[in-house]
Order: structure tokens, then sequence, then C-alpha cells
């Protein structure tokens, strides 16, 4: 077996040009290769029209492939199209739920569909709405619930259903951060259980909250990937301090003026300054500080992954705006 098929989730040179008749054909996939172990959650991140939903609609089967291969489970999603999708379940990124069916009746119409049996049901359903928080919504009409909500059964949903392999298209988008905070910790707990997780985001701070591996992609190519905190070291392990004095004196300033920071800015008594982790011991210089001035609070900051993310897209792009490439 070659390596692609030895991973749960894995495409190699994996290209998708869309070709509308009326308009200029669009490289989506430029030679996308990836592998995703089993049980990991994985996050594929990137800006609006990086090509992570065409990445998800053909590893789902859901869109043929221009050229390339992808598999899921070792079975290759063009050849094997059906068995990939007796493995699979997946939340699009457009809604779909049943607005006029209740919330306890969306997740039992899914399982059913999925044949499982009543009692049975009954029985994921009560844990589902345990896991997922929606204990007080059960009998509310969907159309009656706020967009986060919708969206938390949605995920809720396709967890009724024992599918090793689980594809999340934004799920979590939208999302206040207590909604959000209930549905990664669900997340979780269905990867413990041995499940890979695929999930698309555009917000770094998700995918480093909750994924063991991550790949970044722009314009339909892997521009990095790695576990979160390699992705972070990527940004040259440096680090974001600030201190506050009890009063700043002109002598602080000028001793912090001749380090070799990246930037440096003070306002009232804080000081903020970035540093290379490496170049200065940071450790050492605020143990000094503190010995001959009055610190009164300190703070340090490793990165985020937005920091990585900018730093390897370029510094004049931010990675959640723009809405094509
Ligand atoms: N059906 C289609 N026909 C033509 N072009 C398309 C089609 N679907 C997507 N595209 C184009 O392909 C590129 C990748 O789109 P895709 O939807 O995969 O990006 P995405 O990373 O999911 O973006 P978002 O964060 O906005 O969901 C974009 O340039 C998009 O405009
Ligand atoms: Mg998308």
């Amino acid at each position: 077996m070659d390596s692609m098929s030895d991973a749960a989730i894995g495409s190699e040179n994996l290209v998708k040009v869309y070709k509308e008749k009326s308009s200029r054909p669009v490289l989506a996939l430029d030679g996308l290769t990836l592998d995703v172990r089993e049980g990991e959650i994985f996050g594929l991140l990137g800006r609006n029209g990086a090509g992570k939903t065409t990445f998800l609609r053909i590893i789902t089967t859901l869109l043929p492939p221009t050229s390339g291969k992808a598999s899921v489970l070792g079975l290759d999603v063009t050849r094997a199209a059906l068995e990939v999708r007796k493995n699979i379940c997946v939340v699009l990124q457009e809604n779909a739920v049943e607005l006029y069916l209740s919330v306890m009746d969306n997740l039992a119409t899914f399982a059913r569909f999925h044949s499982i049996l009543r009692g049975e049901i009954e029985r994921r359903a009560k844990r589902v709405i345990e896991q997922f928080g929606l204990g007080e919504h059960v009998n509310q009409k969907v159309i009656d619930l706020s967009g986060g909500l919708k969206r938390r059964l949605q995920v809720a949903k396709v967890f009724m259903v024992d599918k090793p392999v689980v594809f999340l298209d934004e799920a979590t988008t939208g999302m206040d951060p207590i909604n959000k905070r209930t549905t990664i910790e669900a997340i979780r707990e269905e990867a413990r259980k041995g499940r890979t997780i695929f999930l698309t985001t555009h917000i770094l701070q998700e995918a480093e909250e909750l994924c063991d591996s991550i790949a970044i992609i722009d314009r339909g190519q892997c521009v990095a990937k790695g576990d979160p905190q390699t992705i972070k070291s990527l940004v040259a392990n440096i680090l974001e301090v600030t201190l506050t004095f009890d009063p700043l004196s002109e002598a602080v300033l000028n001793e912090l003026r001749q380090l070799d920071l990246i930037t440096f800015a003070h306002r009232n008594n804080t000081v903020e300054l970035c540093v290379r982790g490496g170049q200065v011991s940071l450790l050492e210089l605020i143990t000094k500080l503190s010995r001959e001035h009055k610190v009164v609070h300190f703070e340090i900051n490793s990165p985020t992954l937005e920091d990585a993310f900018i730093e390897l897209l370029g510094r004049n792009l931010h990675p959640t705006e723009g809405a094509s490439v």
C-alpha cells in the first residue's frame, strides 16, 4: 500500500478546475497533497476562496476532481464512491436542517435516514442532546432557533450516526464563544472515540484550539502543514511581552531601547514589545527589570496562528478578508 491509502484521508496532486460555459475557468485546487491520520482532528485552513470547500466536496464524493487522487480509509473517492459514502458523514457549509421540524425530529429523521432503529435513536438522541447542550431546545422548531444554534444542531446531527470519518465545513462559523466552546468540546469527545474529524475554517484560533494537525492552503496549494505548535514555530520564535511599571521611568525606556526588539511601544506605565526568543533571554530581562524597578504586571504571549498565517502569506494579506484570490 502506498502512503496515501494508509491515511484515513489522503490526496495526491489533486487538481480541480471549474469550467463554467460563460466564464473563465477557475483553478480551485492546484495539486493539493494531504494526509490525515486515523483518529485525529485535522484542520484545513485558508482564506475565503482558498479551496477548502472544493476539497471537501471532492473528498466526500460530491464533485469529481479534474486530476489527481483522493481517498478515504484507503478507498478511492472516484472508483469506490459508494463505499466511501458508507464510511463518512458531512456537514456542508450551506445549511441543511429541516426548518419546520423540531430539534428532536431533526435528530431522529437523520438517524432514521441512516437506518438506525427506534430504540437506538432515542438512546443516541439523549446523548447528543446532552453533549451539545440542546436540552432546552428539544421541542423547539428549528426555524425559531438562532443562527448559531441551528449550526450547532447541524453538527450534533452527524453524531447521531456512527461513521468513522466526519467532515465539517466551517462548522463553528457564526457561533458565539459559549456556543463554540460547547461544540468544540463535543467534537473533541467524539474524536476521543477514535473517529477521524476533518474540519475547515478560516478562523485560526479555532484550529489552534481544536486540531491535532493543520494544513494551511492558499490558491489551492498547501503553504504549510504540521501540528499547531510547529506552525507557530514557523513565526521564528516571536514572543509578545507586556510589562507595567510603577512608575515607568525614562531609565527603563532607555534600557529597553538598547535591546534588539522587533516592535516596541509604550503608553502610560505600560510597555509592549515583541522579541525574538533566541536573541534576548526574556526571563533574564524581566528579572533584571523587576529587581531594579517596580514591575506590577507582566504577561508573555506566544504568537497566534494568525501571526503565522500573516508571516506565511505576506503581511499585507489579512486571512479573514478578501473575498477572492
Ligand atoms: N461551482 C463553482 N464554479 C466556479 N467557480 C467556483 C465554484 N465553486 C467555487 N469556485 C471558485 O473556486 C475557488 C475556491 O472556492 P472554495 O469554495 O473551494 O473556497 P473556500 O476556501 O471554501 O472559501 P470560503 O472560505 O469562502 O468558504 C474560488 O475562487 C471560488 O470562486
Ligand atoms: Mg468554503
